[in-house]
């Protein structure tokens, strides 16, 4: 008879980078400018922050931070140049993967040499408690896969009803091609009062429960603040320019939220490999329109 064969888990408690992925329905709600100040609300929590800018139609981030980075991921994928040449420094705790068309090339990589980029960018594990990554908008094949591959979702709407209705076909589309548990939590955007993002959130989450069978959770909202926009056209980060403005404090007030929750959550993240390799396997792959 075979002795059968008893893997002892590692004693050696490795630490795997926690990945959430911005994604709506529509563009203009706000992704983008949300990816930016969640990274470094966390960052001022001494939570190391990567983010990954996974636009491939409106890679912006780099504008909003008001930095020029020289290279992306496209140089990683070519072999070109290492993680340490592509990453930039936004922040004490933050720094910037400028992705760009090179999320796209990972589709187009052999077998080889994509576990060969995956191995590269597996070393963000080690420098980054969390990676954020900001989508385009819609039900684009790219953005789906990021949602697919992340441990979370925020799910970002306005009060609006078109908005709204993006958001939710978006999530029904997810549900459909999720092959797993999905865990995405709504946030609105630009609402005039807590009271109005409240019955915005519960009006999806209700629909999410009856229709769509799924515990929709809440991330919470951002109230409308023209010092974001403000902040925008000065190529300033809202949460340096100004960080006592409503919308600064609603994000600081999210990010301590989700740094909360992701640590209730077991096992911490899935690491940068996981979602790397999802992430190259999905991009592939067709996706169903909801
Ligand atoms: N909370 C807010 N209050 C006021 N304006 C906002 C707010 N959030 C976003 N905006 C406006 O919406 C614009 C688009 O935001 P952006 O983050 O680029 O959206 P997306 O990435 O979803 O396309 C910003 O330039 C800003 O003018
Ligand atoms: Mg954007």
């Amino acid at each position: 008879m075979m002795a059968s064969v008893v893997v002892q888990p590692s004693s050696k408690i490795s630490r795997s980078i926690r990945s959430i992925a911005v994604v709506g329905g529509k563009g203009g709600v706000g992704k983008s400018n949300l990816s930016v100040n969640l990274a470094l609300a966390m960052g001022q929590q001494d939570v190391k922050v990567a983010l990954l800018d996974g636009d491939l139609g409106l890679a912006n981030v780099d504008i909003l931070l008001g930095v020029q980075p020289e290279y992306n991921l496209i140089h990683l994928v070519r072999g070109e140049k290492d993680l340490k040449d592509v990453i930039c420094s936004v922040g004490d705790q933050v720094f910037l993967v400028p992705g760009g068309a090179g999320v796209e090339e990972l589709a187009n990589l052999d077998d080889n040499s994509q576990s060969a980029l995956i191995d590269k960018l597996a070393d963000l594990d080690a420098m980054a408690d969390i990676i954020i990554v900001d989508t385009g908008a819609g039900i684009h094949k790219n953005m789906v896969s990021f949602a697919l591959a992340v441990d979370t979702v925020i799910l970002v709407t306005t009060p609006e009803p078109t908005s709204i209705r993006d958001a939710y076909g978006l999530l029904k589309s997810l549900v459909f091609s999720a092959m797993g548990k999905l865990d995405v939590k709504v946030l609105v955007n630009m609402a005039v009062s807590q009271d109005e993002a409240k019955l915005v959130s519960d009006r999806m989450r209700f629909a999410a429960s009856q229709f769509l069978r799924m515990d929709l959770g809440y991330a919470g909202y951002v109230l409308l603040d023209p010092k974001l926009t403000e902040a925008v056209r000065a190529r300033k980060p809202l949460l340096r320019l100004f960080p006592r403005s409503a919308a600064s404090e609603c994000i600081r007030m999210i990010a301590m939220d989700l740094l909360e929750s992701e640590e209730r959550i077991p096992g911490a993240g899935k690491g940068v490999k996981s979602l790397f390799f999802k992430l190259s396997r999905r991009l592939g792959m067709k996706v169903e329109r909801g």
